[in-house]
């Protein structure tokens, strides 16, 4: 609240932001899309929640004049490279995230050269550039079809996060060249702590995100991507579920199977809620209110940009739907 007290707004917000919100997204012809890693309310008021794959699938199809995009930029991002004509707004624009901002397209360049001749597949969080950079795209619901879709002993770079490249090159078994970024939210799981729980609790299951570090994925029943993760719990007969991946995703397993005992996989430092990504969580309630009763911050993109990085993602898409 304090950003909007210094705008000098506060007075401006309604008593029921829920209700002033599903009215103005009726005023403004709006598309609310979120991830699983935003605020329950957040959830609660989306038209469609999904993981990456999902949104960019859902993104896609709007058909309304406006977007608004309740996730970090590379996402909002890519339903403005997806569907150009809609205006695509977001509750905070700083929310960003440590793979697309941990590979300066300047760098990646760079990385490119020292390694000519090969194929580059870069996970969607990245950004626009780094996007128009690649021949494909993929997300953690699809890394392992979309590596297995190159023919096998092309030479393969995979960017920007090294722990899902590590995952999905012992998957696939193919050999990648792995750009060295990672997640700052799933790296600081910690092994050591989990080994712990797990004999604390030897009902439980581990469900893991790929963005976790390998000593973490070793000692994973499950991994896969948010909507993975969440399916997997729904249908587990285990009591009880360890989870590695940020809590957003609790609000719907809760919803979906109350009576589980849901755990969050530890982290290194007990005493910080390090494990809650600070870009996803910048938006809140009053910034999507602000933000449909504004429609801004808009997001924009340079339109040759947007063709270039448009090819790799649709690219992902149409192998995505192919059996
Ligand atoms: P999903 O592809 O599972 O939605 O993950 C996105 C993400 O940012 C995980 O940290
Ligand atoms: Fe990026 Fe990690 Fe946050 Fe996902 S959880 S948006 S990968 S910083």
């Amino acid at each position: 609240m304090a950003e909007l007290t210094q705008l000098g707004k506060p007075d401006a917000l309604p008593d029921d932001l829920e209700a002033a919100i599903a009215d103005l997204k009726r005023e403004r012809n709006a598309v609310i899309l979120a991830h699983y890693y935003q605020d329950s309310e957040i959830q609660d008021l989306a038209d469609f929640i999904g993981d990456s794959l999902q949104l960019a699938q859902a993104a896609q199809k709007v058909d309304k004049d406006v977007i608004v995009f309740c996730g970090v930029h590379f996402m909002a991002e890519t339903a403005k490279i997806l569907n150009p004509s809609r205006k695509v707004v977001v509750p905070d624009l700083t929310a960003g995230c440590s793979l697309a901002d941990g590979c300066p397209p300047e760098l990646f360049q760079r990385f490119l050269d020292k390694h000519p001749g090969h194929k580059v597949i870069s996970y969607i969080n990245c950004s626009a550039a780094v996007k128009a950079m690649s021949d494909l795209i993929c997300t953690s619901a699809n890394a392992k079809k979309m590596v297995a879709s190159f023919p096998e002993g092309t030479p393969i770079i995979f960017a920007p996060d090294r722990h899902l490249g590590r995952w999905v090159s012992e998957q696939t078994g193919r050999p990648m060249v792995l750009w060295p970024g990672s997640c700052q939210v799933h790296e600081l799981f910690s092994a050591k702590e989990l080994a712990k729980l797990k004999v604390q609790h030897p009902e439980a299951e581990v469900l893991a995100h790929p963005e976790c570090d390998e000593a973490v994925l070793m000692q994973a029943d499950f991994v896969g991507s948010t909507t993975g993760i969440i399916k997997r719990a729904t249908e587990s007969k285990a009591p009880t579920l360890i989870i590695a991946t940020e809590p957003g995703v609790f609000h719907q397993i809760q919803k979906q199977v109350p009576g589980k005992l849901l755990l969050q996989a530890p982290g290194q430092d007990e005493s910080c809620a390090c494990n809650t990504c600070p870009h996803m969580r910048k938006n809140t309630l009053e910034k999507l209110y602000l933000c449909l009763r504004d429609l801004t911050p808009e997001l924009t993109l340079d339109e040759a940009l947007r063709l270039r990085a448009l090819q790799p993602i649709q690219k992902m898409l149409e192998l995505s739907a192919a059996p």
